[in-house]
């Protein structure tokens, strides 16, 4: 391992997607099944983290589940390979928060900087690939943050004009903005370092807001702002999870593109060629999904 004191890491950065948790607002959704396994619209939701994930560079992913849900998982995803990446998978025994990603993703990371985004969590946007590669060059520890209404049932950062952060705290009663954080986060090789030294809230859980204190402290957190024109979704309730298959639904009508299709971005990305896309495709049966990748197959091979 090859770290400098500041956290700088020549490894590639490497992608954790933190895929357990109890999913209670979902009741009885998710009694049988996990959360993430759950569809929106013509997709399993643990699709819409992978896509983004696939958009910020990051091919070695570690999937975190609880006990019960991981040979679904498997079973789903497999090895990574088949979208020209790597997929290993870790249990969470109790769901103790999500700075507990960097405890159990130790060994994965092995000192290489992270992308940690939550399972439930959509991206998408025009220009979202130049915030992340723009995160991605950033020292320490970024953010993304975006306005919501009730910002008191999130981790909340204070801003400086200049968009810089100024305090953050987690699901506070009094907010200071309206900002929110997101629950997409790139971390240096420090990250579990902090994991380790985080103590249990008062709610019982080991924060993820207490990681990224350590970087404000020291002058590393940067923080994205998501505004205008980027949705940013969380399938956490029976209404969110709703309007989330609307959304996506919507869009792809309307559109005729496909939302976060991770076989697409793969493709995109240079990760699997023309040849592997049909033949993922093929794989669909005859659902609208299938259709959509075969159409787009067709649509390189006519216009490229
Ligand atoms: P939450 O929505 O905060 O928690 P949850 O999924 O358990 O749902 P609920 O509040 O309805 O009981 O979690 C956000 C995401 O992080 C979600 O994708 C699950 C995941 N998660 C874990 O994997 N482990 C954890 O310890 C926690 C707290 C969350």
């Amino acid at each position: 391992m090859s770290m400098s004191k500041d956290g700088r890491n020549k490894q590639p950065r490497k992608g954790i997607v933190l895929a357990g948790g109890s999913g209670s607002r979902l009741f009885p959704l998710t009694l049988g099944v996990s959360k993430q396994l759950l569809p929106v619209f013509d997709k399993p939701l643990i699709y819409y983290p992978i896509a983004t994930l696939i958009m910020s560079g990051v091919r070695e992913v570690l999937f975190i589940t609880t006990p019960e849900d991981r040979n679904a998982f498997i079973r789903l995803l497999g090895d990574g390979s088949q979208w020209g990446m790597s997929f290993s998978y870790a249990v969470q025994d109790q769901p103790r928060g999500l700075a507990d990603a960097y405890r159990i993703g130790r060994a994965f990371l092995n000192g290489a900087p992270s992308v940690l985004i939550l399972g439930d969590n959509i991206f998408f946007g025009h220009g979202l690939k130049n915030l992340l590669d723009h995160a991605a060059g950033n020292p320490g520890a970024t953010i993304f943050t975006s306005l919501v209404r009730d910002p008191s049932r999130f981790g909340v950062v204070e801003l400086d004009p200049d968009h810089r952060p100024l305090s953050i705290e987690e699901k506070p009663e009094k907010p200071r903005s309206r900002w929110a954080i997101t629950g997409l986060y790139f971390l240096d090789g420090r990250a579990c370092d902090y994991a380790d030294e985080v103590v249990p809230s008062k709610r019982g859980e080991i924060e993820i807001v207490s990681i990224l204190q350590r970087y404000l402290e020291t002058d590393n957190l940067s923080v994205e702002t998501l505004y205008r024109g980027f949705a940013w979704l969380d399938a956490g309730t029976h209404e969110s999870l709703h309007q989330a298959g609307e959304f996506v639904k919507t869009l792809q009508d309307r559109q005729g593109l496909l939302v976060s299709s991770p076989e697409e971005l793969a493709f995109r990305h240079g990760l699997i060629d023309l040849e592997q896309l049909s033949a993922l495709a093929e794989r669909q049966g005859q659902s609208s999904y299938g259709a959509a990748l075969v159409e787009l197959v067709n649509q390189v091979r006519q216009y490229g």
